[in-house]
């Protein structure tokens, strides 16, 4: 099967880094996918593989292998772009101005377009279910992983576990990387506006000012993350936008401060979610101030189920060999995968993309973020190779 699956890799990888440059061309922002779901629709149909329409621009494929009900497992890309002017001279360069394939969803969806084409092909050798999950949304909350959940993905069929990759632009093409565990963070948005008493800078006994509350605040905060928080537990904490006043003589009323909140323990998440409010109420009221806080709750964290990260690593060892199979480092970053990771057993996983002679080395998010094209070949034939053969076992 491997073999097999090796060969159709290599044999379909021309045509489909032609779809990669296709989608790379016309990126579309989040929640608007409508033409890339039109384009992932259409090439379903091609291999007459059936799907249906989630969450407005979300894609669900269903390919069923002999014995559809002994194993079923999910495969995730994500179709969404960035508001990114693209500034790489290629000729399949985003020809949507000011919108860019920058964090590499494009070749996440080109990959498991060939894993459909592939298992489709070999459907009568290979036991079980695999639900294709083309999801809108993942740049932007509320998710579309979590659009999705909510009008039923993970049900009818039950998938028992899902899959998901990443380019990884500091990962060398031809290589993967897996992590256990813990592996991305939750991310919430703070919000918070000071209200004091403006007036003149000179009579600041006449005022409540909100500028000096706003710095105490500021500070007092991140005594959440080093007095509150165990040190073992990974916490980002900060305060990324401080607003307030005009010119030098005037104490204005008020402050407006925007941060950003990460963890990767949803239960120190919510308790930290209370502290923050607590502080921060607390503080601005003992310094005569009032203060309106809002935490917009983002992405959860993501956790790789760890028997489930260890079997996939033992396939990609298979796939690419295990000189090419590496443990790759949590990060702060956070993913919509997250979602499903709460749901099911999930295991989220690295391609590499980075090919430092050729000068591929931007990262993502980045007007000049590009991967070098034969990492198509190795993520059509790995999740293919997934979809085929993985099992979770407890
Ligand atoms: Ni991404």
């Amino acid at each position: 099967m491997l073999q097999k699956i090796r060969t159709l890799a290599a044999k379909y990888a021309p045509e489909f880094i032609e779809i990669r440059h296709h989608l790379h061309a016309h990126p579309e922002l989040s929640y608007q996918e409508f033409e890339t779901s039109k384009f992932v629709q259409a090439k379903l149909k091609e291999q007459g593989i059936p799907f249906e329409i989630k969450a407005t621009t979300g894609v669900i494929g269903l390919i069923e292998g002999k014995n559809p009900g002994k194993r079923i497992v999910a495969l995730r890309a994500d179709m969404d772009a960035l508001p990114i002017k693209e500034e790489n001279d290629v000729i399949y360069k985003s020809k949507h101005e000011g919108v860019m394939h920058a964090c590499g969803h494009d070749v996440h969806t080109t990959c498991l377009l060939g894993a459909a084409r592939i298992l489709n092909e070999l459907k009568n050798e290979w036991e079980g279910t695999v639900k294709l999950i083309f999801q809108p949304g993942e740049e932007k909350n509320p998710g579309g992983a979590s659009l999705l959940i909510k009008e039923g993905v993970l049900e009818n069929p039950e998938p028992s576990c899902i899959f998901g990759l990443h380019v990884h632009p500091g990962l060398p093409v031809g290589k993967m990387s897996f992590r256990g565990g813990k592996v991305m963070a939750s991310a919430d948005e703070l919000y918070i506006t000071i209200k004091g008493k403006g007036g003149h800078a000179a009579s600041p006994h006449l005022c409540t000012d909100p500028i000096l509350i706003a710095s105490h605040l500021i500070i007092s905060l991140q005594q959440i993350v080093s007095r509150n928080n165990n040190p073992h537990n990974p916490t980002v904490l900060s305060i990324t936008s401080f607003q307030g006043g005009t010119t030098t003589n005037v104490i204005p009323n008020e402050v407006k401060l925007k941060g950003t909140f990460r963890a990767m323990d949803e239960e120190w998440r919510f308790k930290a979610h209370d502290l923050i409010r607590k502080m921060a109420t607390d503080l601005v009221h003992s310094m005569g101030g009032e203060i309106d806080l809002l935490i917009d709750v983002g992405y959860p964290s993501v956790y790789n189920h760890e028997t489930l990260n260890e079997a996939t690593r033992r396939k990609a060892e298979e796939f690419i060999g295990e000189k090419n199979v590496e443990e790759t480092e949590p990060r702060m970053g956070a993913e919509d995968f997250g979602y499903y990771s709460q749901e099911i057993p999930g295991c989220f996983f690295r391609l590499g993309v980075m090919n430092e002679k050729k000068g591929i080395i931007s990262g993502v998010h980045t007007p000049t973020f590009n991967i070098d094209e034969n990492a198509i070949e190795t993520g059509i034939g790995m999740m293919a190779w997934l979809g085929s053969s993985i099992e979770i076992k407890e």
